[in-house]
């Protein structure tokens, strides 16, 4: 009896230890599941919310960020340097994954650069590139050719006025790259048109109020050579059409205004015959940045520049393509 129990016992363990397919199958399935993949971890240093165009940019870097599940460490530096240096310090030190830089201005970035560097933490520039003596402290630029589109503003303004016109200037940011290479083009294309003259040239640091602040002093000390205005972005130029108007000037008609962005407000003050040209800069960065993100975190090469397409609109179509306007 007892014999006969021992028996029975043992089949009975026997038969535990000994998983059917299926179940071998699942443990061994649950065994070999891939972990779950790290969630990316990226810091960007903002240079401010200055403009539209900067607004749609940051809503684009963070809209991206959120639909593919990367957190994203956002930090607006308020158009200072200083700022952005310690906002990557901190980046450095809670090891993210990446760095995302748009850089207020272009000089004074070595010793964070190198800090990033040694901590192997790649650094995306967007929008703006940096003067380095070392490239290898940024991996790549993701921007516009800004000399090109100073070029082709410049172009577009002599046919306009058929090579002779009075040009006031807006500058950008004094030390921005967009400042320095829009004008740096602008005057390059001028060369040839010898009665094309800019007669006078400030910085308006990329704001709607300061382009209108610096116009309106324009206007008080010159008002009746202003013929042409050329602005470094769309806010300066809408700050100028509303100091033109205050001063019962006619923008679009006794003054040629072209200027930079493509912005929502520019195509409206197009299409009510207030701003004559827009050249295009794409801020909707998120798809790109985040593509080459992955690229270079999976050990992929990728290019030092990679250049956003720009176009030129005119007044003639605003009222067109308004509607297809995603900034
Ligand atoms: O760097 C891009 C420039 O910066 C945009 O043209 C301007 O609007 C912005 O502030």
């Amino acid at each position: 009896m007892r014999w006969l129990i021992a028996v029975a016992l043992f089949a009975l363990v026997g038969c535990k230890q000994q998983p059917s397919e299926k179940q071998q199958q699942a443990a061994e399935g649950a065994g070999s599941a891939a972990p779950a993949a790290k969630k990316l971890v990226i810091g960007f240093s903002q240079v401010g919310a200055e403009s539209a165009w900067r607004t749609a940019e940051t809503k684009s870097i963070r809209g991206e960020a959120e639909k593919r599940g990367v957190e994203l460490k956002f930090a607006d530096a308020q158009g200072k340097q200083a700022n952005q240096i310690n906002a990557l310090t901190s980046f450095i030190a809670q090891k993210v994954d990446a760095i995302v830089l748009a850089p207020v201005v272009e000089t004074g970035w070595e010793s964070v650069l190198m800090q990033a560097k040694e901590a192997n933490i790649p650094v995306i520039l967007v929008d703006r590139g940096i003067k380095v003596s070392d490239e290898s402290l940024y991996t790549t630029l993701i921007a516009s050719d800004f000399v090109e589109e100073g070029r082709m503003a410049a172009e577009w303004l002599a046919k306009k006025t058929n090579g002779k016109a009075n040009i006031f200037e807006l500058q950008g940011t004094t030390g921005a790259a967009p400042a320095i290479d829009r004008k740096k083009g602008f005057e390059e294309a001028l060369k040839k048109y010898p009665e094309m003259v800019i007669l006078k040239s400030q910085s308006a640091d990329f704001t709607r109020a300061k382009g209108k602040e610096v116009m309106e002093a324009f206007i008080k000390s010159d008002r009746e050579k202003i013929q042409a205005v050329y602005a470094h972005n769309d806010d300066m130029a809408l700050g100028a059409i509303q100091a033109l108007e205050e001063a019962g000037m006619n923008p679009g008609k006794d003054v040629t205004l072209i200027s930079i962005d493509g912005v929502k407000g520019a195509f409206e003050a197009m299409v009510a015959g207030k701003l004559n040209a827009t050249v295009e800069c794409n801020p909707l960065m998120g798809p790109i940045v985040f593509d080459t993100i992955t690229k270079v975190k999976a050990g992929e090469k990728v290019p030092k520049f990679i250049q956003s397409k720009d176009q030129l609109f005119e007044q003639s179509t605003a009222a067109q393509v308004i509607s297809t306007r995603e900034y």
